[in-house]
């Protein structure tokens, strides 16, 4: 077993604050992100660079994680769901606001403190094919973060790679290899053993599954539930569509545009969506039943996302927005910014007009309580996706160890 050094044992292999009673006990979140902004600047001219613009990725994100969590972050493409993870990470120097882990302010963290906060969190991409080093062997690759840190001797760090690979369903003696000879699913195991090296408390997890064959998507998810249970990790889980995250979030942030737009306990977001985007999200959901299936249709939104260089005034929504459309184009959309604000069911939601949303027809027909088809409307698949099986019904096969 590695041995850590007397600075670094807070946080090491064999004595992790994850695993801390007092640190399990504290009753602050573990992550704690208010207000975050992280805007990219444009710039114009070869020779005298002009910041004509920023394109704001993020703008203005609220929420909180709390220790041994899984909080599903969804949205579509470009809505800044790695843009958040990436800065939670103070990957990226925030443009404003303020991230806590642990209590602590890292938001302008720089240095040997910032290298040493950055032990505790860790990210697992989305690619496994791009993310993964192809010159260097499995070894190589998931001691890297041990060698970075300088823990361990070279055979302590050996013995530690052998064991985060029997950790993740990989053969121990694939040591050597390199991963061109591995299939989507084993690289995948790679880079959560890798992030699991440092034995960190929160993992975010951006897209882990969705450039994997359909076949081994849930497997996957069941490893990162399992690991979750064993080593208690907390788990910032990002995905485009609300499918994937069913089934491991405890609580689910709907994203559009750089911003929240609503955030409740994943069993009430998809029983009780109450943002008109997080329902257009859900009508695309299948439901595993083919009666109730039968019977919705989707709510297809008008036009694309706008850009985030310019994004639309008042509500970000509004120009896309079916509930606006319904409600007669109120001027209130248009002309005011809809904070976050908390409803008597817990739901957090940033739309003026979220109680409407309440016990709609819409509402009703995407979740699969009701029976008519709703306005807009176009077929959805009947086949429920890979990522609704339940975790317990997705097991390993042996092809995958
Ligand atoms: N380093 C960067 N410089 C400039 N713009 C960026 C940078 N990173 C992201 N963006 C822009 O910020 C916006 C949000 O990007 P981000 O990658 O966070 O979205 P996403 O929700 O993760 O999308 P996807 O689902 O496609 O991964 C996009 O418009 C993107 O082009
Ligand atoms: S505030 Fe208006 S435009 Fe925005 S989501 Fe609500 S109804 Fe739609
Ligand atoms: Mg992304």
């Amino acid at each position: 077993m590695i041995e850590a050094t007397p600075s670094e044992a807070a946080t090491s292999w064999t004595a992790s604050s994850a695993t801390d009673p007092a640190a399990a006990a504290s009753s602050r979140p573990l992550l704690s992100v208010s207000n975050l902004r992280m805007w990219f600047p444009i710039t114009e001219g070869l020779i005298f660079e002009r910041h004509v613009g920023d394109v704001q990725a993020v703008d203005g994100v609220t929420f909180e994680i709390e220790r041994g969590e899984t909080l599903g972050l969804v949205g579509e493409s470009g809505c800044g769901k790695s843009t958040t993870g990436r800065t939670v990470l103070r990957l990226y120097r925030p443009t404003g606001g303020r991230i806590e882990f642990d209590g602590e302010d890292i938001t302008g963290l720089e240095g040997e403190p910032l290298r040493r906060m950055r032990r505790r969190m860790q990210m697992i991409f989305q690619d496994p094919y791009a993310s993964l080093n192809p010159r260097q062997t499995v070894g190589g690759i998931v001691g890297e973060p041990l060698l970075v840190h300088r823990i361990g001797t070279s055979a302590e760090r050996r013995e530690r790679v052998a064991e985060l690979l029997d950790v993740v369903g990989l053969n121990p003696e694939f040591l050597n290899r390199y991963p061109h000879e591995f299939s989507g699913g084993q690289r995948q195991r790679i880079g959560v053993a890798r992030a699991l090296a440092l034995n960190p408390e929160l993992i975010i997890a951006d897209e882990p599954i969705s450039a994997l064959d359909v076949s081994i998507q849930a497997q996957i998810i069941n490893l990162l539930v399992r690991l979750q249970d064993r080593f208690g990790l907390t788990y910032l889980f990002i995905a485009h569509d609300l499918s994937v995250v069913r089934h491991v979030s405890d609580r689910i942030a709907v994203m559009y545009l750089g911003r929240i737009v609503e955030i409740a306990s994943s069993q009430a977001l998809y029983e009780r969506p109450v943002h008109p985007y997080t329902v257009a999200l859900l009508s695309a959901v299948p439901i595993p039943d083919p009666a109730i299936e039968s019977r919705r249709r989707r709510i297809i939104l008008n036009g694309d996302v706008p850009s985030p260089s310019a994004p639309p005034s008042g509500c970000r929504f509004h120009t896309r927005c079916w509930l606006r459309e319904r409600l007669g184009n109120p001027d209130r959309c248009v002309s005011e910014d809809p904070s976050l604000r908390v409803l008597a069911s817990g739901h957090a939601v940033a739309c003026h007009f979220a109680e409407e949303v309440d016990g709609s027809p819409e509402q009703v027909q995407v979740t699969g309580r009701g029976s008519g088809p709703v306005g807009a409307t176009a077929p959805t698949p009947a086949t429920p996706s890979a990522t609704d099986v339940t975790p317990e019904s997705g097991g390993e096969t042996p092809a995958e160890r």
